[in-house]
């Protein structure tokens, strides 16, 4: 166990309500493609970028999610090279399409095409002159209306006729954000909640529409990325985890900028089910879609509290948390234990003099707030030489996050409270 007197140098901690960015619009450029729980706003990427990486030519996010602090790499800086990594498929696709430039004018041409042929198809079959292939899903007619299933099937049909594979990809995910607006879960929910028969009773959604809406937004704004993308910025995205040895070569990265998830996915933010839908659309197998809140931090809990890990903070709030629910100490730890073994990774592949900029949430357990940006911070002093540059603490204006998550999966049993962010900004010595 690492004592306390190894935690070093401590800089600033305070509220800075210019990263709120309350009145900024937060969808420009390929930033709208795709709802993601929990996004990082551009504008805090952007900032970051310019503050900490003036000279830096390698970013990594290692928890990219939507790939918000990607796409900002690609956007006006000096990077010759972006690293995104992330355990859940579907972030990889939005993050890929994102920062993959297309010229709109194939994606127009495309598109036309496409819709016709969709609105043919829909004609045909409900003529019952056309069969469509439904997929196979468990509870695909709990998530879905009949209608729906017939018209996804069309449009997946007509993407997987696509040959270019970026330009297959790029509907590919207005499809993903189809299938989650046509579904029957309720609105605006990260976890799957189907909607009230009342709700259902006037759900009646124009299926091919929104998926046509969806994209003509798309390509609009990848005209405009189109012409100002960074040339020189190569994104590699890397479907691996974290915790483990990346294939991120030693002291490569000079910049990371990153919103790792707020805790473990059963009690917090659940990738998995807010992704489970769209996945099972996209063809992917039960085991790798039930398997992602899993293999996200935090996702087995810890059988005792027993623990090695450098940080006092967390080991005065593990023993207050466990004072009341032992249960849910375990679910807590199970989280920190996962986050340093990426400290040890993000160690190996940063350079001496790197940057790394963290944004995370300090949620409510049990009544008792978890300091993460201390934690953090502890855990990197703990065996190695970081310094403490700032943490800013912004309020989240925009609604990214529910403010009141349910910490079960009951809904209405309300803990964990999240109305600010911690921007923690360390420099490797
Ligand atoms: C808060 S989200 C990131 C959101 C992102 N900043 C954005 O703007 O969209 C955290 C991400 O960490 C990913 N994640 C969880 N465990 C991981 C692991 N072990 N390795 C890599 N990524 C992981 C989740 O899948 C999720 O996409």
């Amino acid at each position: 166990m690492q004592s306390t007197n190894l935690i070093q140098s401590k800089g600033t901690k305070f509220k800075d309500e210019s990263w709120d960015f309350r009145k900024d619009f937060t969808k420009y450029s390929n930033h709208g493609f795709h709802t993601y729980p929990a996004m990082m706003i551009p504008q805090v990427a952007r900032r970051l970028i310019r503050t900490y990486g003036k000279n830096a030519k390698v970013l990594l996010d290692p928890f990219m999610g939507s790939g918000t602090a990607l796409l900002e790499a690609t956007l006006h800086t000096n990077f010759e090279k972006a690293y995104g990594i992330d355990i859940n498929p579907l972030a990889l696709l939005i993050s890929k399409v994102k920062t993959t430039p297309i010229d709109s004018k194939i994606l127009w041409k495309e598109y036309h095409q496409l819709i016709e042929q969709c609105t043919d198809d829909k004609q045909a079959v409900n003529f019952s002159q056309k069969q469509i292939e439904r997929p196979s899903f468990p509870n695909i007619d709990f998530w879905f209306k009949p209608q729906v299933v017939t018209d996804l099937a069309i449009i997946r049909k007509n993407i997987s006729e696509i040959k270019n594979k970026d330009i297959k990809n790029f509907f590919l995910v207005a499809f993903s954000e189809t299938v989650r607006d046509a579904s029957n879960t309720r609105n605006r929910e990260y976890k799957l909640y189907r909607m009230s028969p009342e709700m259902m009773k006037k759900h009646n959604p124009d299926t091919i529409s929104t998926f046509r809406d969806k994209l003509k937004e798309n390509i609009t704004s990848m005209h405009n990325y189109y012409q100002e993308y960074d040339k020189n910025c190569k994104v590699s995205l890397l479907a691996e985890d974290t915790r483990k040895t990346t294939s991120i070569q030693d002291g490569e990265v000079d910049l990371i900028i990153t919103s790792p998830p707020y805790g473990d996915s059963r009690t917090t933010v659940a990738y998995g089910q807010f992704s489970r839908l769209a996945l099972q659309w996209l063809g992917y197998d039960q085991k790798t879609v039930l398997g992602i809140d899993k293999v996200s931090l935090g996702g087995i809990p810890t059988n005792d509290l027993i623990h090695d890990l450098g940080s006092p903070t967390l080991k005065d709030t593990l023993q207050k948390i466990a004072d009341v629910d032992p249960m849910r100490a375990r679910d807590v730890l199970s989280f920190y234990v996962d986050f340093d073994k990426c400290v040890q990774e993000l160690h190996r592949v940063t350079k001496e003099g790197a940057f790394l900029c963290f944004v995370v949430g300090n949620r409510t357990v049990k009544g008792v707030q978890i300091p993460t940006d201390e934690i953090i911070l502890e855990l990197f002093q703990a065996k190695n030489h970081y310094k403490h540059h700032n943490t800013f603490i912004r309020n989240i204006p925009h609604k990214r996050m529910p403010k009141i998550n349910s910490p079960t999966n009951i809904s209405g049993n309300h803990g964990v409270t999240m109305n600010e962010e911690w921007i923690v900004i360390i420099e490797k010595e």
